[in-house]
């Protein structure tokens, strides 16, 4: 049944046209699940259309071809329960972090008392407990991407979106904002399509890693991360993380034609 699923992507395609009314094939044909609580990681080479992905299951642009349901229903019947991440965090310099978060709440028309709690305790949850009063110029790039994240999940998402969140981030503060993020999956129980252009982060954070090819992009494998969670640093020196990080190295690798 598709309503035991957080998401359906069914046999999406999505076409481009450009101004001299060329059409551009960017996605085709693709069709996969992810089940209520689940982490996929999506990987695959640059342009072959991720971003594109994100964008079309968050309701930002619509399909070409197939459907997406969430929950069972068509997205196009709304998509409240979606919420979605991007590179940079684009926070409003004059607002300080708490009203940051709670921004899509006054776009919605839903802010209240009990939503200012919320959002104070998920800036809690992040270590920015006390810099709710602050300005965004005042954190540092892996604090801004966590207030980010703290405005994703202030309206209680089923789905979560994240389009390399940590792609701008020091490998220090990457290393942390994934345990983080791990951390914030758990508690929540939130799904996630995460996004990224680090094979061992996919592997590190997924249930699932879906490796997307290009030209035009779709799925050329879905591999299953059956190690056990939580996870922690141990994991990625296992010689079964390092097979994970080859197997899909080699599905990145066939469709870029490096064999
Ligand atoms: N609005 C648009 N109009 C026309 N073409 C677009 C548009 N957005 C993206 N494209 C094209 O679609 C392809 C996929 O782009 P997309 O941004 O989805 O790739 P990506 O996998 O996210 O890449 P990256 O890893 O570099 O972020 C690219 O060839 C891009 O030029
Ligand atoms: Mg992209």
């Amino acid at each position: 049944m598709n309503d035991d699923y957080a998401i359906s992507i069914e046999n999406v395609g999505k076409t481009y046209r450009s101004r001299d009314g060329r059409e551009h094939p960017v996605l085709k044909g693709l069709d996969f699940r992810v089940r209520p609580g689940e982490f996929v990681s999506i990987v695959g080479q640059s342009g072959s259309g991720k971003t594109t992905l994100l964008k079309t299951i968050s309701g930002l642009q619509e399909p070409t071809e197939g459907r997406i349901l969430v929950k069972g229903r068509p997205i196009s019947e709304g998509v409240e329960d979606i919420a979605m991440v991007f590179q940079a965090p684009v926070l409003l310099p004059w607002r300080n972090n708490l009203d940051n978060v709670l921004l899509p709440l006054e776009f919605r028309g839903t802010r209240n008392e009990q939503s200012r709690d919320y959002a104070r305790e998920l800036l809690e949850m992040v270590g920015l407990g006390d810099k709710a009063k602050r300005y965004s110029y005042e954190l540092s790039g892996g604090m801004q991407q966590r207030v980010a994240i703290c405005r994703a999940l202030v309206s209680r998402p089923d789905l979560l979106l994240m389009d390399e969140p940590f792609g701008a981030l020091d490998a220090m503060t990457r290393d942390s904002m994934n345990f983080e993020i791990q951390r914030i999956w758990r508690t929540t129980g939130c799904s996630v399509l995460f996004v990224t252009h680090s094979i061992s982060e996919a592997v590190w954070l997924g249930d699932r890693v879906v490796v997307v090819g290009d030209k035009p992009g779709r799925i050329v494998a879905d591999v299953t991360i059956d190690l056990p969670r939580p996870r922690d640093t141990t994991h990625r020196f296992s010689p079964e993380f390092s097979g994970y990080v080859t197997e899909i190295e080699a599905h990145i690798g066939v469709t870029a034609g490096i064999s």
